[in-house]
């Protein structure tokens, strides 16, 4: 039994399809979704593939598939770039020259597979079918939803990419078994994300317990957490699909100093756990300007802290030069200002790119200080 999200975008509408236990049934699940395609050029990485590959290749053959490439990419975050990016497209040509035998291309992995599988889905003969099949906690709640597709470049993140819907999100939270408790971890930071800003109900239930059974994976808990996900952001990207009218930067919580903080700790924080410190330096911030009180920062991080997610970076003052580098190179920096997302109140949020910098500053050298929240 699966359950059923829509993203309504007109002609790039697909279903989000979210289940457990359900990879076998991917092959039928596309030929019921319509897709006609013989040949699939699956993109995975070295640490999935063995885990589910092959039950996803038996599913593709008993549905009519005849060919089925697989092309793995490095596991981790290093991977997300041109270079890699480059290599997926060629292998692409070399596989599928004849424009009459193109592929569905499938992407079974975390968020680095999704996006940098899909930015080659969605350039490869100017697009390709593609489908996400996401793997990690969060990229069933994130990454596969919405079409944003992109590789990391020039010391930014994300900054070469595209907007391109998948045709299908088939999301078999049963792999999330294997997931490493680290990774299971960073993906509840997405999750406490939705709750922070876009969802009073869904901060409320994570602080009653529904945290502490999303960690326990408890089976119910997970496909209702990620379904509440999925909806929310679904009915942000019905707004705001190509991030034009400001209404989906409120999934950018965290992001501004976190995306800063992972490029410059070289990865040394997964994504999740990046977006965990800067949700708490955006909390901050919003707290120094009056526009939230100090009881929801302190919310917010009892949840990142059940989570198990940092709420700071401490030890690294050398980080904060290259943190400022990293603003200035962020994607939404626009005319010498960075883009901040504040939280005001439960599932509620506003933007400003009018914070004084001495106000940013110090809230980045709290999340790196020698001493635990001290500056520096
Ligand atoms: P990831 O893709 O690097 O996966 C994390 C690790 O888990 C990897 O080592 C992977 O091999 C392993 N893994 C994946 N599935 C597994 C499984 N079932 N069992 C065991 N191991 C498994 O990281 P992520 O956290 O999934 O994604 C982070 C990326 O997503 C970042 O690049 C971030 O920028 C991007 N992102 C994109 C969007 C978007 O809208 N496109 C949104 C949020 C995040
Ligand atoms: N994760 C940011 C977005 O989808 O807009």
């Amino acid at each position: 039994m699966l359950t059923r999200v829509d993203v309504a975008l007109g002609p790039r509408s697909y279903p989000v399809l979210i289940g457990s236990g359900c990879l076998q049934e991917l092959g039928a699940t596309l030929r019921a979704q319509g897709l006609p395609q013989t040949n699939a050029f699956v993109i995975t990485n070295p640490v999935v593939a063995p885990l589910y590959f092959p039950i996803l290749e038996e599913s593709l053959s008993a549905a009519g598939f005849q060919r089925i490439v697989r092309h793995e990419i490095p596991a981790t975050e290093e991977g997300k770039n041109w270079e890699v990016f480059s290599a997926t497209c060629a292998s692409l040509l070399e596989h599928f020259p004849d424009a009459g035998a193109s592929p569905i291309v499938i992407l079974l992995g975390g968020g680095v597979v999704g996006d940098l599988g899909g930015f080659a889905a969605a350039v490869y003969r100017r697009g390709v079918p593609f489908v996400q099949v996401p793997t990690t906690l969060l990229a069933a709640v994130d990454s596969s939803v919405g079409g944003k597709v992109a590789v990391n470049f020039g010391g930014v993140k994300n900054i070469m990419g595209a907007f391109s819907q998948p045709r299908l999100v088939f999301c078999d939270l049963g792999t999330l078994s294997t997931l490493s408790a680290r990774e299971l971890r960073s993906g509840t930071a997405e999750i406490i994300k939705y709750g922070a800003v876009c969802c009073q109900s869904l901060f409320e239930d994570l602080e009653a317990g529904a945290l502490k059974k999303l960690l326990a994976l408890d089976p119910p808990t997970v496909v209702d957490i990620v379904a509440r996900c999925v909806k929310l952001k679904a009915a942000v990207v019905e707004r705001d699909e190509l991030d034009k009218l400001g209404i989906r930067n409120v999934l950018n919580f965290g992001h501004t100093i976190g995306h800063a903080l992972e490029l410059s700790a070289d990865y040394a924080l997964t994504h999740g756990e990046a977006i965990s410190v800067g949700m708490v330096a955006a909390t901050k911030l919003a707290v120094h300007l009056g526009l939230c009180d100090t009881a929801f920062q302190s919310r917010l991080e009892a949840l990142l802290r059940e989570a198990g997610l940092p709420l700071t970076h401490p030890g690294h003052p050398e980080l904060f030069e290259p943190m400022l580098k990293a603003l200035q190179l962020d994607k939404k920096f626009r005319n010498g200002r960075n883009l901040f997302v504040l939280p005001t109140a439960p599932g509620a949020w506003q933007q400003r790119e009018d914070l004084p910098w001495p106000l940013v500053h110090q809230v980045m050298q709290e999340a790196i200080a020698a001493q635990p929240g001290t500056p520096l």
